[in-house]
């Protein structure tokens, strides 16, 4: 059945909505594990002290999982940053700093080859535009830098699925190598449902 997609500003609303609730729902009962497995394999290609900028950061759930690095989140709601922010001085602890910054993923307000890795966590399913987001992750991440984002294989209320052959082309369209590529199960569901969702991660690099 053809769901409709939410338009940016019923997306910023309804994560506006949820913000201060987004991280006790998530850690309890929903299990929400993409930060977790998403940073795992991504660690493996980064150095410490990496740059790293968290596309759609939310409430900042993934800088956890980067220790001794510099994270910049980007995030259209200004809800979600304020919890990310809340975040910082405990970071700040384990070496790992964070700048955060309000701003669109499909138009960052960031020069060019800027970072070392640029990840994306349960975004790109309100993200009509899919290209526009990873040419924009691409232009700001150094030559052979990394560039990791997940897509929602499950039909998810009010978002966008995309299944993995079709994200394959567009990153052969976009000249995009891939390093990884790996599925999970996650309870996340933008709508509530009450099934696990499957997602899959993408990990790929800039070519010189
Ligand atoms: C499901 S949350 C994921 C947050 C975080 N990455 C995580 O894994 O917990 C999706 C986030 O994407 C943000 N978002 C959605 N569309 C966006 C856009 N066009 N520009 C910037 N942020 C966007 C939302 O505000 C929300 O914080």
């Amino acid at each position: 059945m053809q769901q409709t997609v939410l338009n940016p500003n019923q997306v910023r609303r309804q994560y506006a909505d949820w913000a201060d609730k987004y991280d006790s729902e998530l850690e309890g009962s929903w299990q929400y594990v993409g930060p977790r497995e998403v940073a795992a394999q991504v660690r493996e290609f980064l150095k410490p002290g990496s740059r790293i900028a968290d596309i759609g950061c939310g409430t900042g759930l993934a800088f956890q999982f980067f220790p001794d690095s510099h994270i910049t989140g980007f995030d259209f709601c200004d809800q979600m940053l304020r919890q990310a922010a809340a975040k910082i001085e405990g970071l700040k602890q384990q070496g790992t700093d964070v700048r955060l910054e309000l701003a669109d993923v499909t138009n960052l307000p960031v020069p060019d080859n800027r970072f070392d890795a640029a990840i994306s966590v349960s975004v790109t399913e309100h993200i009509a535009d899919l290209s526009a987001m990873i040419r924009e992750m691409r232009r700001i991440v150094v030559p052979e830098g990394v560039i990791a984002f997940t897509a929602a294989e499950t039909q998810l209320n009010g978002c966008i699925a995309r299944s993995k052959s079709e994200v394959s082309e567009l990153l052969i369209a976009e000249n995009l190598p891939l390093l990884k590529t790996f599925g999970y199960r996650s309870h996340f569901e933008y709508a509530m449902l009450t099934r696990p969702a499957i997602y899959n991660c993408f990990i790929c690099k800039k070519p010189r």
